[in-house]
């Protein structure tokens, strides 16, 4: 065992990479590890890291590039660089930054412990990184990328009472912008016996929230004793948990979008009306040179049968502005829909080409920079104000809320008496902020909304139990 034990861990990117460092700490931690909140004090620093945009990438290599005094003066710091920029760049990283002691790939996280106890000992510098896609069989491609998910550790997760679990992991979609087919594989369905015994061990630990992740969730498919699986099918059997309160999943693929599973998630009192479902563009010339395998129009008859389909239920989208040849028409079309379908939230990119992709082979990177940043400031604003005005109608409802925790002023003011304010979450993901007790951290509550900002809900938790409980949603009856 190694004597330098402690550890800082830097993250950037989705929720897959939170997973990841997680499930990372959790396995150091057996080591011995002990976390510290800054490189200077640590003896292993590690980045998780992104290679979705080229901005994630620079702030790496930027990061990278702060710590080489500092390895020069304490040559037993160990560096190593994880995740999916370490899948794409491998020895490249080694060449722009030749401190570094460690490449690992997405699919070998669980070598890390044995990696950096070799390293401690005199291994020498280590790259461990998966196959590129067309290196080998599908087989042999898919195994290099290992799922990695081993017992979990309740102290290393932000919250107790929430927890992502991973369903599935690589993408078989190729969207021509997108670089995570390459870093993360093919697309590979864990067993639900697997993801059952996982999450009924959250909850029998106290975890109230599991959030299933996966590229295209929506288009997990496991064969069990000959019968197929899906993402619905899942929903149900996780509905059985005793103390599990509540189900999200993300990212969804809109062509995935089966109307099984919507019904699931009007049927289920624990799968929540949270929807992640990502547009990307709303012009069909655009779509068709992302690859997205949908025209716009088949993306409004989904979202209105998600619509029709289940009561008060929040739909958001990602979207890339300055994609290779998008005309100021193609960006009218994409202001229009967003304008139209009224997203609770859109995620908004300026187009970032990616070594290795489709896009970056075939099409120039023909949008000026201002016009991508006007495109996205013009994009951010009209969503803005669609989602300030989204609050208002909750004003006056009951509202069912997970309580998180303090909100971020009482951790400001360091209060602590009797009265706390706390914040907690709709089924539709809004926050709320009301006082309440430590006690209650963890707890469904039902919280009566007296007020709303651009951002926040502020209620008051409703102290009288006396009828049957009737959740709202904002201007008629239902789930909010
Ligand atoms: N450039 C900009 N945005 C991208 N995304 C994926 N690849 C790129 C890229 N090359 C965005 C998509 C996706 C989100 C996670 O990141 O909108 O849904
Ligand atoms: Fe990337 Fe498309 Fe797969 Fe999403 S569906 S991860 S955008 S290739």
């Amino acid at each position: 065992m190694n004597e330098s034990k402690k550890l800082y861990i830097e993250t950037v990117g989705c929720q897959m990479n939170m997973l990841d460092s997680e499930l990372v700490v959790a396995s150091l931690r057996k080591e011995g590890y002990e976390l510290v909140g800054t490189p200077k004090e640590a003896d292993t620093i590690l980045f998780n890291t992104c290679s979705v945009r080229q901005h994630a990438e620079d702030k790496i290599y930027s990061a990278l590039g702060r710590l080489k005094n500092a390895k020069a003066n304490h040559p037993g710091k160990i560096i190593g660089v994880l995740g999916c920029m370490a899948q794409k760049d491998q020895e490249l990283i080694f060449k722009r930054a030749p401190y570094v002691d460690l490449i690992v790939g997405p699919g070998q996280l669980h070598q890390l412990p044995t990696l950096l106890a070799g390293i401690a000992q005199g291994s020498g510098r280590r790259m461990e990184v998966s196959l590129e896609r067309t290196a080998g069989s599908r087989h042999e491609v898919a195994t290099s990328f290992e799922s990695y998910d081993p017992l979990r550790d309740p102290a290393m997760r932000p919250s107790p009472y929430q927890a992502f679990v991973r369903i599935m992991i690589g993408c078989d979609k190729f969207c021509t912008y997108c670089i995570v087919p390459s870093v993360r594989g093919p697309e590979q369905s864990r067993s639900p016996a697997e993801i059952e015994a996982e999450v009924r061990h959250l909850a029998a630990e106290g975890c109230r929230e599991v959030t299933l992740l996966g590229q295209t969730v929506n288009s997990y498919k496991f064969v069990e004793n000959g019968k197929q699986v899906r993402l619905a099918d899942l929903l149900y059997r996780l509905e059985a948990i005793p103390g599990l309160a509540r189900v999200r999943f993300v990212t969804n693929f809109p062509k995935d979008m089966t109307q099984d599973l919507l019904n699931a998630v009007r049927d289920l009192p624990k799968a929540m009306p949270y929807l992640h479902v990502p547009a990307q563009s709303a012009s069909n010339a655009v779509l068709k040179r992302m690859k997205r395998l949908y025209t716009i129009e088949e993306y409004r008859e989904m979202h209105q049968r998600i619509k029709e389909t289940i009561p008060g239920v929040a739909v958001t989208s990602d979207f890339i502005v300055g994609f290779c040849g998008e005309t100021e028409p193609d960006f009218e079309a994409t202001c229009e829909l967003v304008r139209e379908l009224h997203f609770k939230n859109s995620f908004i990119f300026k187009y970032s080409p990616r070594l290795g992709t489709k896009a970056q082979d075939h099409f120039p990177d023909d949008i000026p920079e201002d016009v991508k940043k006007r495109r996205n400031n013009e994009l951010l604003a009209i969503q803005n104000s669609i989602s300030e005005n989204d609050n208002q109608p909750f004003v006056g409802t009951r509202q069912q809320i997970l309580v998180e925790g303090p909100s971020k002023t009482a951790l400001k003011h360091g209060e602590d008496g009797p009265l706390l304010q706390l914040t907690g979450r709709t089924p539709c993901d809004r926050i709320v902020v009301f006082d309440g007790h430590r006690r209650q951290i963890g707890e469904l509550l039902s919280v009566d909304i007296d007020d709303a900002n651009a951002f926040t809900l502020f209620g008051s938790v409703v102290t009288d139990h006396a009828g049957p409980e009737v959740f709202q949603l904002a201007g008629m009856g239902g789930r909010g």
